[in-house]
């Protein structure tokens, strides 16, 4: 099995659905959002959906339109997120707020909201199941938002103060706690027991975190011919990165404070950010978050026992390679 291959198949058969979620009236709102959706984006929520209640012997029918829901949430928090960061690009093209402002981003991320929802309502699933899936994806998307809460407060009242515990806390939440939502669905669908879902929960929360450090480290220093983000935004948003922070945690003092000085200034140069990423490179805080991550993937492999088919682990394995072997 060729996970790249695999990733574009069930990609394009994930994207082969989505747009027929979206409304088509008002036209001037929808019709914005079926471009957005359409521009791409990995789908490793859905994939790993799919994948799961796969791994557990279910079948695909059944787990879609909870993959569908779940990716329709990713991208309307990924409208919310741009705007809260105030982040120009998203997929190699404009952020929504970017090209229309910020009430039509707001509202058109509200509109998609509710298409989650639509989504799975006209599926018209059983009431005790659709019941047991409200559970899990209200928890999940809960979660993102709390965790998103977190770092948008930390931003507000200037924290630096912030410990890895801390950090891991805020990426469970606005990171991981989705995927490992997308993993648990996926197994939900297949209707097997608690500790199976509970495993793949897991499984997913592990490699959430892997992904989202990840992510953190891609930022700094993707290749920008592959990256479909702006390089080095992090440092322009003032990010409490797993890299940022361990710099700030291991700098001489003066050094230390200068980093916070920047980091908390609501407008930095070119140079400014260049440095920053020059310190995270030469004092090893990337490698560092780079270490971590796959030590999330190690982890993540462990709770892969509740599969018992070899062949469907190692394709989940193998998701969970990819979650830090990706460039963009
Ligand atoms: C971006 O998610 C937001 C994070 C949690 C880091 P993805 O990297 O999955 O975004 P797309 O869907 O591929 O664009
Ligand atoms: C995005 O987190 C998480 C959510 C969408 C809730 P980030 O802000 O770290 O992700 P990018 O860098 O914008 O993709
Ligand atoms: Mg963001």
């Amino acid at each position: 099995m060729n996970i790249d291959e695999y990733i574009s198949t069930q990609s394009k058969k994930i994207e082969s659905q989505l747009c027929n979620e979206i409304p088509q009236e008002p036209e001037s709102m929808y019709e914005m959002l079926r471009e957005y959706i359409s521009r791409g984006g990995k789908r490793i929520r859905p994939i790993l959906t799919l994948a799961c209640a796969d791994a557990v012997g279910g079948k695909e029918e059944d787990a879609m339109p909870y993959a569908l829901a779940i990716e329709i949430f990713h991208n309307f928090s990924l409208i919310h997120d741009d705007a809260e960061d105030n982040s120009p690009v998203r997929r190699g093209k404009p952020t929504l707020h970017e090209q229309y402002g910020i009430p039509i981003a707001i509202n058109s991320g509200d509109a998609l909201y509710t298409v989650v929802w639509s989504t799975l309502l006209s599926r018209n699933l059983p009431p005790e199941k659709f019941q047991g899936a409200m559970k899990i994806l209200v928890k999940g998307f809960s979660s993102v938002v709390n965790g998103q809460g977190t770092e948008l407060e930390w931003y507000r009242s200037g924290n630096f103060n912030i410990s890895e515990e801390d950090y891991f806390g805020m990426a469970s939440g606005k990171t991981a706690s989705l995927i490992g939502a997308s993993c648990e669905i996926g197994a939900y669908s297949a209707g097997v027991p608690r500790e199976v879902q509970d495993g793949l929960r897991i499984f997913g929360e592990k490699i959430g975190l892997a992904f989202q450090v990840r992510d953190d480290v891609l930022n700094l220093v993707a290749d920008p011919s592959k990256y479909k983000k702006e390089i080095g935004e992090d440092i322009k948003e003032g990010k409490r990165s797993l890299i940022t922070l361990k710099l700030i945690g291991i700098l001489p003092k003066k050094e230390k404070e200068k980093v916070i000085e920047i980091l908390g200034k609501p407008v930095k140069s070119d140079e400014e950010v260049s440095w920053v990423i020059s310190l995270a490179k030469e004092h090893g805080t990337i490698d560092y978050a780079n270490s971590v991550s796959d030590k999330f993937v190690g982890e993540a492999k462990e709770a892969l026992t509740v599969i018992e088919n070899e062949e469907k682990r190692e394709i989940l394995a193998s998701l969970a390679d990819y979650m830090v072997r990706r460039e963009k």
